[in-house]
């Protein structure tokens, strides 16, 4: 059986990096969803539409061409010709990608192109519905998550406002407050899916928690890779 991982988690769970190291050691690519919903809330900032125009939205995501490919560090985007990996991180996107996600046709046309990447059977594909909606069938599901103050702090060395103590306490509560929005919008809730494998990396090194994934996986596909045992 070829290797197809489904990695769910909230935001700050290590997801990303793991996932990238995770395929980088399997030799199979790797693609990040949660920059796909970046793109569209990137392109709705360009254009000047409020993420609460439905209508608007609903335009939007059915008229932009929307590409993207594995990059050396993360999953490059271009939006109708123009790359706009380096613009998705931004704070003011940060801020209007939740309520787009909430939006039931941009999931149904970014659910579409995920799969259509993942047809040919192989890869690590990152986000919040991976194994619940996106892969239900995928053979390996993991949920990767971290106690939400530890999270925060991931968060913040990635800003580098680790030491900025009030940036640090506004951090954790936009984080809950997105856990709280991924976790209970009606559609495709961020939830675990019934057969993934639980990883709480709060204790663990980054080594630990993708040796713990490819452990899983040269058990579930059958794999050989040296240093790692199932
Ligand atoms: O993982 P991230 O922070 O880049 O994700 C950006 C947003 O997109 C976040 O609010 C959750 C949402 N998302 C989602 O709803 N479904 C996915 N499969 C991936 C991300």
């Amino acid at each position: 059986m070829l290797p197809l991982i489904a990695i769910d988690g909230p935001a700050g769970s290590g997801k990303s990096t793991t996932s990238r190291a995770v395929a980088a050691r399997l030799g199979v690519p790797y693609l990040d969803t949660g920059a796909l919903y970046r793109a569209i809330a990137w392109t709705a900032n360009q254009r000047g539409i409020d993420p609460r125009n439905r209508a608007g939205m609903v335009k939007l995501t059915e008229n932009i061409k929307l590409n993207f490919t594995e990059g050396e560090t993360e999953t490059r985007v271009w939006v109708d010709g123009k790359e706009v990996t380096g613009e998705l991180r931004t704070h003011t996107v940060t801020k209007m990608v939740t309520p787009i996600c909430e939006i039931h046709a941009v999931r149904e046309r970014l659910v579409e192109l995920q799969r259509r990447w993942a047809s040919r059977g192989f890869g690590v594909m990152e986000g919040r519905d991976i194994g619940t909606v996106v892969l239900p069938l995928a053979p390996l599901k993991v949920f990767l998550t971290a106690r939400p103050e530890v999270r925060a702090v991931r968060r913040s060395l990635d800003l580098g406002i680790v030491d900025d103590k009030e940036a640090l306490s506004r951090l954790a509560g936009e984080l809950a407050e997105r856990d709280r929005r991924d976790s209970q919008r009606s559609n495709s809730p961020l939830r675990q899916a019934s057969d993934a494998v639980v990883i709480d990396n709060t204790d663990l090194s980054f080594n630990q928690q993708v040796n713990r994934i490819l452990s899983l996986a040269v058990e579930r596909f059958s794999l050989k890779l040296y240093g790692v045992n199932s």
